[in-house]
């Protein structure tokens, strides 16, 4: 019998919130929310952010805090750059990689992901591998090929030891900020389409351990509907993660503890 898959819900915050507006989101959480079921809650933070809410978090084992990107080497001139080892020394336990905003903005290709990847697990840090279509690719019916593309050399080089904390985000790049997020059987299918180019290239039982995240206007409406899918195990919230209100609501909805307080 398998075990069963964690669920990890994990808000990115991109290019928001100072330190101080940090603090006072994560001394909301830490005093409103009292979870059963330890570091299944993630918030991806910018850089000045890492520190700071790690003091602030470092005698609870709620939550998890984690960075946005990093740089694929271990140190050199790279102006304005970031290394692993850096954001491992500040706290952080995971980094989203490939993120349609790092793919899109800043040119980043699967090669490039792939590169970030062996860095992070090097590092010691958990990889949160992004991945999902365009708008015009699911229009010319293309998300089957570029999920497998953006899985196959993303994940290229590395066995299921070194993968054996990957968390998968399924984001369609169309639902990204749009108020439109894929339907619960839209997702559900091309999670279980995910998990079987995973089963590919690594093994089934591998497979059906990994965590594959939706994300894509979450919000507290349409997330339990999501999570109730088989093979979504968990949320990748942006917008929805920036008010300490909806973020506790869809935690506590799934977790089933407190009631959401302001
Ligand atoms: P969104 O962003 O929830 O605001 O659509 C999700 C993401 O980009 O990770």
């Amino acid at each position: 019998m398998v075990a069963k898959r964690s669920c990890i819900i994990i808000g990115n915050w991109k290019m928001h919130k100072t330190i101080e507006e940090a603090e006072a989101f994560v001394n909301g959480l830490l005093t409103s929310y009292s979870p059963s079921d330890h570091k299944k809650i993630g918030l991806a933070v910018p850089y000045t952010a890492i520190y700071p809410l790690r003091q602030l978090v470092s005698s609870s084992s709620i939550l998890s805090i984690g960075a946005q990107n990093m740089n694929d080497a271990s140190e050199g001139a790279f102006t304005g750059e970031i290394a692993g080892t850096m954001l491992k020394e500040a706290g952080a336990e995971f980094v989203i990689l490939g993120h349609s905003e790092r793919r899109r903005l800043y040119a980043e290709d699967n090669a490039c992901i792939n590169k970030k990847m062996k860095r992070a697990i090097e590092t010691g840090l958990r990889p949160i591998l992004c991945v999902g279509e365009t708008e015009e690719e699911l229009a010319s019916r293309q998300t089957e090929k570029v999920i497998e593309l953006q899985l196959r050399e993303g994940l290229k080089d590395l066995n299921a030891i070194d993968l054996r904390d990957l968390v998968i985000a399924y984001e369609p790049v169309w639902a990204i900020g749009t108020g439109n997020p894929a339907s619960p059987a839209v997702a559900q299918a091309t999670h279980q389409f995910c998990r079987r180019i995973i089963a590919n290239l690594l093994s089934l039982e591998f497979a059906e351990q990994t965590v594959i995240q939706y994300g894509g206007s979450i919000n507290a409406a349409n997330a339990q509907i999501l999570l109730a899918q088989s093979d979504i195990d968990g949320l990748l919230i942006g917008g929805a993660s920036l008010s300490l209100a909806t973020f506790l609501h869809i935690i506590n909805q799934h977790y089933a503890k407190l009631s959401p307080e302001e």
